[in-house]
C-alpha cells in the first residue's frame, strides 16, 4: 500500500507503512486533546501576567494581583510571633520561682510543655515522663544530675554523653567484662546492693554476701555512688537504696548492670530547640514532679 490510500473500513488515511500485510492509519490527534492544549498554554500565560513569574536581570517580574507566597509566610509568622509574644517574653524574662508561682503562666506552660514533651521527649521518657527500661523516670524518681531548675535545664540542653563539646559525660564501667572484678565478687556486690533497696529479690541474702559485697562496694564503687550509695550528682551516678532503676531492679538487671556497664544516651536539645522551649520544658519537668510529690505524700 502506498502513501493516500484511503483505508476501506474507517475512512482514514494510510501512512503507507505496512508489516506483514497490517497497515498504519494516520487517524489525526482528537480535537478535544489539541483544544485542551491550548486551553492550557493560554491558562500558563494568563498565570505568569497575574503571579510572580519572568525572571529579569536582578529581580523578577511581581505579577499583577502582587501575591507573594514569602509574604503570605511572613505575615502568618509574625501574627503568630505577636500572638504569643507577651507571655513569651514572660516566660523568657523572668526566673523559675516566678513563673512557677503565677498560675496563668504555669497554665500555658502545660499547654505548650504537654505538646513539646510529646514531640521530643515522650518516645523516650514515656507521656507520663515515668520512663522505661534504660530511660529514666524524670516524673518522680531523683534527678541523676540535680533538681534544681538550673540543673534540668542545662541537661537538657546539653544532653549526656552527647555530641555537645559541653555535654555532661557518666558512664557506668563494664566490672566484669573489663575484670575489674571477679564474677563471685560481683555476685558479692550485687547481694549488697540489693540489701540496700527495698526491691529487688525477694528471696533471703546470704548475710556473708552482703558483709563481703560491702568490702566490694567501699573500695570500688564509693567515688561515683558515694559512700552512703546514694548517688553523686557530680558524676550523674544514681541512688542505689532508693526504688527507682533505669535498668531494672531485679538480681540479674543489678548484676548485668556491673558486669557489661552501663551508658545511657540523652541527646543535646540545645541542637534543635529554642532557649524558650527549653526553658517550657524545664518547667513542666519540674511542675510533674511537684504534683508527684504532692500526690505521693
Ligand atoms: C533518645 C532518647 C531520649 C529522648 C528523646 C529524650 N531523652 Fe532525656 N534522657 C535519656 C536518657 C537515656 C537519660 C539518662 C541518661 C543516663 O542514664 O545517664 C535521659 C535523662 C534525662 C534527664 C536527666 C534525668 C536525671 O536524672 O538527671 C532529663 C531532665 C531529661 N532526660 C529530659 C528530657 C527532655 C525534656 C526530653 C525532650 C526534650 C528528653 N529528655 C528526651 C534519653 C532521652
Ligand atoms: C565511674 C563511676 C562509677 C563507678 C566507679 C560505679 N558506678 Fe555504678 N553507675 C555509674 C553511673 C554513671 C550509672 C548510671 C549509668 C546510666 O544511667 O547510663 C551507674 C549505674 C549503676 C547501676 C544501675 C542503676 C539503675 O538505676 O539501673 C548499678 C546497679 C550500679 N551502677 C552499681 C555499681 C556498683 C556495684 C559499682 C561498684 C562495683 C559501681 N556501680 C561503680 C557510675 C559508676
Amino acid at each position: 500500500m502506498s502513501v493516500g490510500e484511503r483505508d476501506p473500513f474507517t475512512g482514514h488515511m494510510t501512512t503507507g507503512h505496512e508489516w506483514n500485510g497490517i497497515t498504519e492509519l494516520n487517524t489525526p490527534v482528537p480535537r478535544v486533546v489539541i483544544l485542551s492544549l491550548i486551553i492550557t498554554a493560554a491558562l500558563g500565560l494568563v498565570w505568569t501576567v497575574l503571579m510572580p513569574s519572568w525572571p529579569f536581570v536582578t529581580s523578577y517580574f511581581p505579577g499583577v494581583l502582587g501575591i507573594d507566597q514569602r509574604n503570605v509566610v511572613a505575615n502568618s509568622v509574625a501574627e503568630a510571633q505577636a500572638e504569643r509574644s507577651p507571655w513569651m517574653s514572660s516566660i523568657e524574662d523572668q526566673d523559675f520561682s516566678a513563673i512557677l508561682s503565677n498560675p496563668e503562666l504555669m497554665r500555658i506552660v502545660r499547654e505548650n510543655g504537654r505538646t513539646l514533651f510529646g514531640d521530643n521527649c515522650a518516645a523516650c521518657h514515656g507521656h507520663d515522663a515515668k520512663g522505661q527500661r534504660g530511660f529514666p523516670n524524670i516524673a518522680q524518681s531523683p534527678m541523676l544530675w540535680g533538681d534544681s531548675p538550673e540543673a534540668i535545664l542545662q541537661t537538657i540542653t546539653v544532653g549526656i554523653n552527647s555530641t555537645d563539646p559541653n555535654t555532661r559525660v557518666s558512664q557506668m564501667l563494664a566490672f566484669g567484662r573489663d575484670g575489674t572484678l571477679t564474677p563471685p565478687q560481683i555476685s558479692q556486690v550485687t547481694s549488697y546492693v540489693q540489701s540496700l533497696s527495698a526491691t529487688g529479690s525477694a528471696a533471703p541474702l546470704d548475710k556473708d554476701q552482703v558483709e563481703q559485697g560491702k568490702a566490694v562496694f567501699a573500695a570500688n564503687c564509693v567515688a561515683c555512688h558515694g559512700k552512703d550509695a546514694k548517688g553523686l550528682t557530680d558524676m550523674g551516678a544514681p541512688n542505689l537504696t532508693d526504688s527507682y532503676w533505669i535498668y531494672g531492679g531485679e538480681r540479674q538487671d543489678m548484676y548485668g548492670s556491673i558486669y557489661h556497664g552501663r551508658q545511657g544516651h540523652m541527646p543535646n536539645w540545645g541542637a534543635r530547640l529554642s532557649p524558650a522551649a527549653i526553658k517550657i520544658l524545664t518547667l513542666y519537668v519540674l511542675d510533674m514532679r511537684k504534683q508527684a510529690v504532692g500526690a505521693g505524700s
